[in-house]
């Protein structure tokens, strides 16, 4: 069942069939693996395939840690011998060491990126989620990790997930978060109570409307997961908004290619600034692109705190002002928004890297409390859930 790998330009061509889900083939040549799963083909350097070595030697089970010392492996290390038996692939390598890899765990482990793109979202304006952000009881979220599942991949992938049937009082958003991860704490407090009261300095805390916006663009790590829970709504008005920014982001990358290109590659400072005590600076473009140059990851929008562009040219502070406007334009564009008038009993749940909020100005005393959760602790909650 084995080949030696010298003089053979391919040394193996195998079809594993795996799961329901998985038809996998692999192909050993003189460069490296090439692995093709749901379609998709990637190529691996051996290099990639030796430090994904999960021997004992190799990985520590006890820690859940790998145990790899990078530079004892030669760039050039090939396996000498590779035999496969069912979804087994043992690999001896040129310098004498042993690997086994199921392709079952490496696949789920090791090639889950190669079908991220089939994890797609759904981008959306008013007219296409015309039947509202998916809602979830409370009670099962609490007690059915499947609901928690789907109420996680529906933050995902509409950017947004509504819990109802919870008790409307101060603390019971802290469950709501704790469900899925610890709160993310801020200068604004771990769950902060906004009222009408300008307790804090800063216009959400007053009865004004507030133009759709990113939370904590200024931060390093802005808000992950916000959370929202009106326990006392308005008299009047009040009502939430939501644009999917990602959208908004779409339409001007189609539209205006050049705009979006300079709010990717432009680099501006936000600034939140409260005299005597916060002077929070972060570089970072508006629209902010994966290292791929293409998948949207985060947008940071805010028409209420200062974007300093001094260290900028000439050139680009009003190339700046003129794709900002049209960017501002798209996402201020009624056909873009979506309101809602949440219940005492409802807890919103949005993605504050996709999705701009805003609200409604009011009358009464109207009471909100808000609560952030890390991207980090979201997405491995989904991760956990989904494996
Ligand atoms: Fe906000
Ligand atoms: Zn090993």
């Amino acid at each position: 069942m084995f080949r030696k790998l010298t003089n053979f330009k391919l040394i193996r061509q195998v079809t594993h069939v795996v799961g329901r889900q998985f038809n996998i083939e692999t192909k050993f040549d003189v460069n490296g693996i090439e692995i093709k799963a749901n379609n998709v083909i990637k190529k691996f350097p051996y290099l990639w395939l030796r430090d994904n070595c999960k021997c004992s030697k190799c990985y520590n089970y006890i820690a859940d840690e790998i145990d790899i010392d990078l530079t004892k492996l030669s760039d050039s290390i090939k396996p000498d011998k590779v035999e496969t038996v069912k979804n087994i692939i043992s690999v001896t390598w040129d310098d004498g060491h042993k690997s086994e890899y199921n392709l079952e765990n490496f696949v789920k482990n090791s090639l889950m990126s190669i079908n991220e793109s089939n994890k797609e979202l759904y981008l959306w304006n008013s007219e296409l989620i015309k039947t509202g952000i998916p809602k979830f009881s409370y009670e099962q979220y609490s007690k059915d990790n499947l609901v928690l599942k789907h109420s996680l991949q529906s933050i995902k992938k509409y950017g947004a997930a509504i819990i109802e049937g919870v008790k409307p009082d101060e603390k019971s958003i802290t469950q709501v978060c704790k469900r899925i991860g610890p709160i993310q704490n801020s200068h604004f407090g771990a769950d902060c109570i906004v009222t009408n009261s300008l307790s804090f300095k800063d216009r959400a805390y007053t009865n004004l409307s507030l133009k759709a916006h990113t939370d904590t663009v200024y931060l390093k790590n802005s808000a992950g997961v916000e959370m929202f829970h009106v326990i006392t709504p308005a008299k009047v008005g009040g009502e939430s908004l939501l644009v999917d920014g990602f959208y908004c982001a779409e339409l001007l990358r189609q539209n205006h290619p050049e705009d979006f290109d300079l709010l990717t590659k432009l680099s501006v400072e936000f600034n939140f600034l409260k005299e005597g005590a916060y002077d929070f600076r972060f570089k970072s473009p508006v629209i902010e692109l994966d290292l791929n140059g293409k998948d949207l990851k985060q947008i940071r929008f805010n028409p209420y705190h200062k974007i300093n562009l001094d260290h900028l040219s000439y050139q680009d502070i009003t190339g700046f002002y003129k794709a900002m406007r049209k960017f501002t334009q798209i996402i201020q564009n009624k056909s873009n928004e979506l309101w809602i008038g949440l219940r005492e009993d409802q807890v919103l749940l949005f993605d504050n890297f996709r999705l701009l909020h805003g609200r409604a100005s009011f009358k009464g005393n109207r009471k909100l409390i808000t609560v952030y959760l890390s991207r980090d602790d979201w997405l491995s909650k989904l991760n956990v859930l989904e494996a």
